[in-house]
C-alpha cells in the first residue's frame, strides 16, 4: 500500500480508542527495527525524520529507504512524518519529498530556541496548513513550550528545544487558546505541553502530577474532543536500559521517564500521536555497548547492529502493545493524499481545514507550486 496520511490513521486511532507511538528514524536498521516490530504486532506506524535525521541520512536515502518498507511489508499502514520543522520551508522541501504528513513547530521561533509568539504561530501553521493540505498532507502543529516543570527550562539535548528559562504559561498548553489556535489554523493534530521534553533527562524523580500535568491534557480534550492530541517527550526511559549502557561502561545519571500509565491516561483523553525517540536510542545503545565488551576481538559491523537493531525492535513492540496499535494494521482505511486533498478542498474535515482558495503561496527556497507537484 502507498505512504498514507496522517489523518485518517489517527481518526481511525480515535473511533477505535488507541493511540500509535511516532517513532524516529536516522537509518536503514532503524527502519527496519520498526517494520519489523509492526509485522509482528500487526500494527500501523508512524515514521519520522527530524531535521537532524535529514541532513544525516539525506533525503533521497531517506525518501528511497520509506519506499522500500512499503513495498516489503505491503501489508503495513505507513505514515512518514517531519519531526519539528522549524519554518514552511521546512515542511514544504519534506512535502516535496513524499512526506504524508508535517509538523509546523511554531511554538518555536525559526531558529528553533526562541519561544515563539502566539500570532506568529498561527500565521506560520496555517501557512504551512495552507499549502499541505492543497497535497492532501497532514500538519501537526504545537502550542506551549516543551520543557520541565521542574526546574522551568526548555532542553537542549537534542538541538531542538527553548533557550533559558521559560514560565508557566509558556510551558503548559492554555486549553482556551488551544481552541482559538485549531480553529484558527486547521491543523489535524497539536502537539501539547505539560511537562515533558526531549531526551533521556526528563524528571529526577518518578513523575506526579505537579511536574507531569496530565491534567492538562485532559481539559484540553475536554475543550476540543475531535481534535487529536500529541504528546512529544515521551520515552520512558526504562531503568533496565540505562543499567545495560551503565553496566557495559556508559554513564547515564539516575533519571525518570513518562511512565507508559500516564501515557495510557492520555490515550483515554484524546491523545493519539505519541512521540517515542529516546528508548530506541538508550536500547540500541546499550546493545551495542554490550556487543563490544562481550567480543572485543569483533569488527564486522553486523555484528554489533543486529542485537542493536533487535533491541529497537523490541521497545518499538512493547509499545505498540502498550498504545493499543497492536492489531488494527488490516483495519485502517488507505486513503491516498490525493483523495485527502479532494476531501480538504470540498471541505469534508470542516471549513478551517480546507485550504484557502486565494492564499500566497510560499515563495521561500523550499516552495512553489510547481515544485511541489509532484
Ligand atoms: O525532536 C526530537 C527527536 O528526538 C529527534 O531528535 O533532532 O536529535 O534528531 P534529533
Ligand atoms: P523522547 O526524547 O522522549 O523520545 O521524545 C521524542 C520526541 O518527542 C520527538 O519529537
Ligand atoms: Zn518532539
Amino acid at each position: 500500500m502507498p505512504l498514507i496520511p496522517l489523518r485518517p490513521l489517527l481518526d481511525h486511532a480515535a473511533q477505535n480508542n488507541y493511540g500509535v507511538c511516532a517513532l524516529n528514524v536516522n537509518d536503514m536498521e532503524q527502519i527496519q527495527a520498526i517494520m519489523e516490530a509492526a509485522r509482528a504486532t500487526q500494527s500501523p506506524v508512524i515514521i519520522q525524520a527530524s531535521r537532524g535525521a535529514r541532513k544525516f541520512t539525506n533525503d533521497l536515502f531517506l525518501k528511497h529507504l520509506m519506499l522500500a518498507a512499503v513495498e516489503l511489508y505491503p501489508e503495513i499502514p505507513v505514515v512518514m512524518h517531519q519531526d519539528h520543522g522549524n519554518s514552511p520551508d521546512t515542511c514544504i522541501s519534506a512535502i516535496r519529498m513524499g512526506f504524508t504528513s508535517v509538523m509546523m513547530d511554531g511554538s518555536l521561533e525559526e531558529d528553533a530556541k526562541t519561544p515563539a509568539g502566539y500570532e506568529y504561530n498561527v500565521a506560520v501553521t496555517r501557512e504551512v496548513v495552507n499549502v499541505a493540505h492543497r497535497f492532501g498532507v497532514s500538519v501537526e502543529g504545537e502550542l506551549g513550550c516543551l520543557g520541565s516543570l521542574e526546574h522551568g527550562t526548555g532542553e537542549k539535548e537534542d538541538g531542538h528545544g527553548a533557550e533559558g528559562k521559560l514560565t508557566l504559561d509558556q510551558l503548559l498548553t492554555d486549553p482556551d487558546q488551544a481552541v482559538d489556535f485549531v480553529k484558527r489554523t486547521g491543523i489535524d493534530a497539536l502537539a501539547v505541553a505539560m511537562g515533558t521534553s526531549h531526551g533521556a533527562y526528563k524528571f529526577s524523580r518518578k513523575p506526579t502530577g505537579d511536574v507531569l500535568a496530565m491534567t492538562r491534557i485532559e481539559e484540553i480534550h475536554k475543550k476540543i474532543p475531535n481534535c487529536h492530541l500529541v504528546m512529544h517527550g515521551s520515552s520512558s526511559v526504562p531503568q533496565d536500559l540505562v543499567g545495560i549502557i551503565n553496566k557495559y561502561g556508559g554513564k547515564i545519571k539516575e533519571t525518570y521517564g513518562v511512565p507508559v500509565e500516564e501515557i495510557q491516561r492520555g490515550i483515554r483523553a484524546g491523545v493519539r500521536k505519541i512521540n517515542v525517540d529516546t528508548d530506541n536510542r538508550l536500547a540500541i545503545t546499550g546493545a551495542i555497548r554490550k556487543a563490544f565488551t562481550d567480543k572485543p576481538e569483533e569488527f564486522d559491523p553486523r555484528y554489533y547492529l543486529t542485537p542493536a537493531r533487535a533491541a529497537m525492535q523490541k521497545v518499538c513492540e512493547e509499545r505498540m502493545r502498550q498504545f493499543g496499535q497492536a492489531g488494527q494494521a488490516s483495519k485502517v482505511p488507505v486513503v491516498t493524499t490525493e483523495q485527502m486533498a479532494k476531501d480538504y478542498a470540498a471541505g469534508k474535515f470542516g471549513e478551517n481545514a480546507r485550504p484557502d482558495a486565494n492564499a500566497v503561496v510560499h515563495k521561500g527556497k523550499g516552495g512553489g507550486v510547481s515544485a511541489m507537484a509532484h
